[in-house]
């Protein structure tokens, strides 16, 4: 008896919940309205509506906003193990603060998935219940990178606009507290170097991923370096789209613009040929590790074979380029 009762603790050996025909999955995102997460948030739901038909589960999703609070975010992750969620999901709020959500699930023995952002590593040590699905930050800046380099190999006079054998480009930074804002900027433009664009960076400030902090900026940089900036470098889309809103209403063409994300708004603007590319991770298989991860915690059952992790704890997903030049050759 003391035997199987030891067993039954672990997420893959709790043979006792195998049986359960319906799960519940509390979801907190840090806010919802940004572009990206809010895109997530409808995968996640699709991807919850396919579980349910392929596996003949019932999954309940409690989806709840932040509203960038991480006190909102704490007393939502309590409500919800308070309610007898079976796993929760959380795109933490201040990604150095999860302790007391990880102090909550662990005593309460209900595993948990961060995604987007990532938990420093020695919270995600803290039990071996704790997951991360997320993006390799340096992965989406050098195919960030790799956009403007495969353009100015095949037509330097598309970024250097003036001639003068130098791209003069302007950086837009996401929060200064995201594990990815630093690293996007360093190896976006580490790329573009070590690929031989000749580069010289105007300006750059950090306007948070919001479309509008960036817009405002940008008006501020045409207005201080009139006819000098010949690209903008994005940590997302939706900042990338602020500086497309700028140049518009200055009444500038020409310029080269690339983000990051693949946003439904940024493909729009891909597909107008307003931006010159952005990195997408597949946003599908995105939101199907998370649901995946959760939903074999919430059962009990095996992690799934088809989202490996590294160090099992952490699935990345893949990402790809998409630009507008190729796809317009
Ligand atoms: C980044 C994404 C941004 C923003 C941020 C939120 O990965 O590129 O657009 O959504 O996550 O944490």
């Amino acid at each position: 008896m003391a035997a199987v009762c030891m067993a039954l603790t672990s997420c893959q050996g709790a043979q006792a919940e195998e049986e359960k025909s319906s799960i519940r999955i509390g979801i907190s995102l840090y806010r919802g309205d940004d572009t990206f997460i809010n895109n997530i948030r409808s995968q996640l739901e699709e991807k919850a509506k396919d579980y349910e038909r392929e596996r003949g589960i019932k999954v309940t999703l409690d989806i709840q906003d932040a509203k960038g609070s991480q006190n909102v975010q704490n007393d939502q992750v309590e409500r919800f193990i308070s309610l007898g969620c079976d796993v929760v999901c959380i795109n933490p709020v201040d990604r150095m603060d999860a302790s007391q959500m990880i102090d909550r699930a662990m005593t309460a023995g209900v595993p948990v998935v961060f995604f987007n952002r990532q938990p420093v590593e020695e919270d995600m040590n803290r039990w071996d219940k704790l997951y991360y699905v997320g993006v390799d930050a340096k992965e989406t800046a050098v195919l960030q990178g790799q956009i403007v380099v495969d353009l100015y190999r095949r037509d330097p006079g598309a970024l250097d606009l003036n001639g003068d054998g130098v791209v003069s480009y302007v950086m837009l930074e996401g929060e200064s507290s995201h594990q990815d804002s630093l690293i996007r900027t360093e190896w976006s433009v580490q790329t573009l170097k070590d690929g031989g664009v000749p580069i010289e960076k105007i300006t750059g400030g950090i306007a948070n991923w919001e479309r509008s902090q960036a817009s405002a900026m940008m008006e501020q940089w045409l207005l201080a370096w009139p006819d000098t900036i010949e690209l903008v470098v994005s940590n997302n889309d939706d900042m990338a789209l602020g500086a497309i809103d700028a140049l518009e209403r200055a009444g500038i063409s020409g310029v080269g613009v690339v983000g990051i994300d693949g946003t439904i708004p940024g493909m729009e603007a891909l597909e107008g040929g307003k931006l010159l590319g952005t990195v997408s991770a597949n946003k599908e298989v995105y939101a199907a590790a998370v649901m995946e991860l959760a939903a074999s915690c919430a059962l009990g059952q095996e992690l799934p074979g088809a989202y490996p992790l590294t160090e099992g704890t952490y699935y990345w997903v893949l990402q790809e380029m998409i630009t507008a030049f190729e796809e317009n050759q």
